[in-house]
């Protein structure tokens, strides 16, 4: 089994002096959900996600090796800038301060350069779409583009598990934002390949009817969370409902595997809104326990209730740590359903705003 310590690299065989790399990379929804983890940003439970293609950060990073005659402990500390749609942005900082720290002992070079990380979003700021996923994937495939200029032998398997893994390190579902169209994180007894430390692409076969699939993002409130994921997951430690909602979890996954072969939607349903409520049921019954959903949530999820039971259309929602409903539906009803939002869901949305996104590929070098 691979292990954490396969990815701490011994000695670079080539060097750099400076240049810069360009990625975009995705967010993506999880179907069945990762809430609660481990040391380390290890997940409590295996989780699986359709990647996304239109929401995601496109971030250019520039680096030059520092001038060690310069100043004597130069070399002591991270050194980078970070802009946000060109402009500098001082509270991303500490975060990025901390993902460095975590993640040098897997890239010793560091601190050998002075960053400049220039990232911006395809979806506006504040929409209460984490960018936190596709930010930290799209930082984490610059770095090992980096790390392969200087150890160019690297497989292209290494290259990617590492940068999930990197990924991960900076947001637990980032990792699942790297490659493939439907990703599986965390270990699974019955998906081979599957990992605690880094997502992997689902290996099986994807029935027609689940690939292509939309989601449309309702964006029901824009505001700042009162409880963060952090929190969140913390909160999972003393919970009274934890150790049976991880075996759930395990069971759901084996659920999909079976719904990825035979595309049995009106499965694929159940077990994707069931997870949806299930996560926010464990925000509620945590202690201290939260609410993330507004009423508009629920008007949205009764009124696709609604739809669904008149005119059997397989469409249904997921939920992040947020407010914001995803509508997920195959692209052959497309029409109908859109004309459904517009009838009936935009004015549950905060200024009537929605986002159409679909299945993706996962992070593009550009
Ligand atoms: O990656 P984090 O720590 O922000 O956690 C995200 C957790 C959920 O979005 C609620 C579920 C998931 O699996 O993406």
């Amino acid at each position: 089994m691979i292990s954490a310590t396969d990815f701490i690299p011994s000695q670079y065989t080539h060097s750099i002096e400076e240049g810069n790399f360009q990625w975009s990379a995705p967010s993506n929804i999880a179907l069945v959900k990762y809430w609660g983890k481990k040391d380390n940003q290890i997940p409590a439970n295996p989780s699986v996600s359709f990647t996304l293609n239109n929401c995601k950060t496109i971030t250019k990073l520039a680096f030059a090796k520092k001038n060690t005659s310069t100043a004597l402990n130069i070399k002591d500390d991270f050194s980078f800038d970070l802009l946000f749609e060109g402009q500098s942005k001082e509270d991303f900082k500490p975060k990025i301060q901390k993902f460095l720290e975590r993640i040098e002992i897997y890239l010793p070079f560091l601190k050998d350069y002075h960053f400049t990380i220039d990232t911006e979003n395809t979806f506006p700021h504040s929409s209460g779409i984490a960018s936190s996923a596709s930010g930290m994937a799209a930082l984490a495939m610059n770095l090992m583009s980096l790390e392969k200029v200087l150890n160019p032998e690297m497989t292209d398997e290494y290259f990617y598990q590492k940068a999930s893994l990197l990924a991960r390190l900076g947001s637990g579902s980032a990792c699942r934002s790297v490659k493939g169209q439907v990703v599986v994180w965390g270990n699974h007894a019955n998906i081979s390949g599957s990992s605690d430390l880094f997502g992997v692409e689902f290996p099986n076969a994807v029935h027609a009817n689940l690939k292509n699939f939309q989601d449309t993002i309702l964006l029901v409130d824009k505001g700042e969370k009162q409880v963060s994921s952090t929190v969140g997951h913390d909160l999972m430690h003393n919970h009274p409902f934890a150790e049976r909602r991880f075996a759930q979890a395990h069971e759901n996954l084996d659920q999909l595997i079976s719904i990825f072969e035979s595309g049995n939607l009106d499965e694929f349903i159940k077990i994707v809104e069931s997870e949806a409520l299930t996560l926010h049921a464990m925000m509620m019954t945590s202690m201290p326990y939260f609410i993330l959903m507004k009423p508009n949530t629920l008007e949205i999820i009764n009124a696709i209730w609604k739809f669904r039971n008149k005119t059997k259309i397989p469409v249904c929602f997921t939920l992040d740590a947020g407010a914001n409903v995803h509508v997920l539906y195959p692209e052959n009803v497309a029409e109908k359903v859109l004309q459904f939002i517009k009838n009936e869901l935009v004015g549950y949305c905060q200024n009537g705003q929605y986002i159409c996104d679909e299945i993706g590929n996962g992070a593009v070098l550009i």
